[in-house]
């Protein structure tokens, strides 16, 4: 995954981490996160496939820098890979620091969804 000094991908989820997003010690949950991203990744997979999309795999989560209470935490997604009836979506976490401003990139991963018919079972994902 290419770094960079400004987010890429397009903005699927923004949100503000809240106390009761954080584990006993007052810090972000990292589930928390990976909430977050599954969210928004699953919006722009069911934008792509124009159905209906389950998570069936998380890799490559890597957690850069810590979230804290009152960021504005940002998700952006873009499409890596669409395949028969998966597609693979990359994301990109970026917070805004609360009161300084400050951008920086806290985590990324890649979520796998599969498009699914009403029937539940795996339908191919159709492309424009
Ligand atoms: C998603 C699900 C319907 C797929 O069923 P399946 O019998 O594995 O279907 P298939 O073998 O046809 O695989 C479907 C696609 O998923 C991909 N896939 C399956 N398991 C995968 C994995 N672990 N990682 C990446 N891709 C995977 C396959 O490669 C295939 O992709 P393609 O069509 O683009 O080639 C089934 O695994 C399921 O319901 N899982 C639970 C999903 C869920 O509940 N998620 C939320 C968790 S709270």
């Amino acid at each position: 995954m290419p770094e960079a000094d400004q987010p890429q991908g397009e903005l699927v989820i923004q949100t503000i981490a809240m106390p009761k997003d954080t584990n006993r010690d007052g810090d972000i949950f990292g589930g928390w996160l990976v909430s977050q991203m599954d969210l928004g990744s699953a919006i722009l997979a069911g934008k792509v496939a124009k159905s209906r999309v389950v998570t069936v795999a998380i890799e490559g989560m890597s957690f850069l820098n810590p979230v804290r209470v009152g960021d504005t935490v940002a998700c952006y997604a873009w499409v890596e890979k669409i395949g028969r009836t998966s597609m693979k979506i990359c994301v990109d976490v970026w917070v805004t620091r609360y009161r300084t401003g400050e951008r920086v990139k806290v985590t990324n991963g890649v979520f796998t969804y599969v498009a699914l018919g009403p029937d539940g079972k795996p339908v191919p994902v159709k492309r424009d």
